[in-house]
């Protein structure tokens, strides 16, 4: 499955990214691609509100990792993972912080600059591409879903 929305504001991707939020499940890899400013840190803000997190979703900056706590349909509590790889420089310093334990865990990763990854990138996941579009204010988000089992 592929869809392609553009978007005219950081809260048109909120919203979207909230409606994503719908379809994802534990265990679930968001991986995210796009230029600096491109909409990824909003498209995390608006799945964490889906997922109705303690508190919002930030840019992680100086950090790799952020982990917001949030209640899946069944109000049971669903932790997500939210990666930014823009300052990672080795394969190592995502290993060191124990990102297959994440991964293989049943909270939810969103991943900024996923093509750090390299070899690390789950073949299960899905793929978001954000670009520039013709004003300021424009974004085209291209989501490529993996195969849900019901
Ligand atoms: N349609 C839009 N969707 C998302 N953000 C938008 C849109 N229009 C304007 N913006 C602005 O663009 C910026 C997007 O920033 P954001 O932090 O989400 O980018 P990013 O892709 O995470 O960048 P980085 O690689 O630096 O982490 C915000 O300042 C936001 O207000
Ligand atoms: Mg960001």
């Amino acid at each position: 499955m592929r869809e392609t929305r553009i978007t005219t504001s950081a809260e048109e991707t909120i919203a979207y990214a909230r409606l994503f939020a719908g379809r994802l499940r534990r265990g679930d890899v968001v991986t995210m691609f796009g230029d600096l400013g491109s909409g990824k840190t909003q498209f995390v803000k608006g799945v964490a509100q889906g997922f109705c997190t303690e508190r919002p979703a930030t840019s992680p900056s100086f950090v790799i990792l952020n982990r917001y706590s949030g209640s899946d349909k069944n109000n049971s509590e669903i932790l997500l993972y939210h990666f930014d790889l823009y300052r990672v420089r080795s394969l190592s310093e995502i290993y060191d912080l124990g990102y297959e334990e994440f991964l293989q865990g049943d909270g939810i990763c969103l991943i900024e600059w996923a093509e750090m990854l390299g070899e690390l990138l789950p073949e299960r996941r899905y793929e978001v591409r954000f670009s520039l579009g013709a004003d300021e204010h424009e974004r085209r988000i291209e989501i490529d879903g993996v195969h849900q089992e019901c």
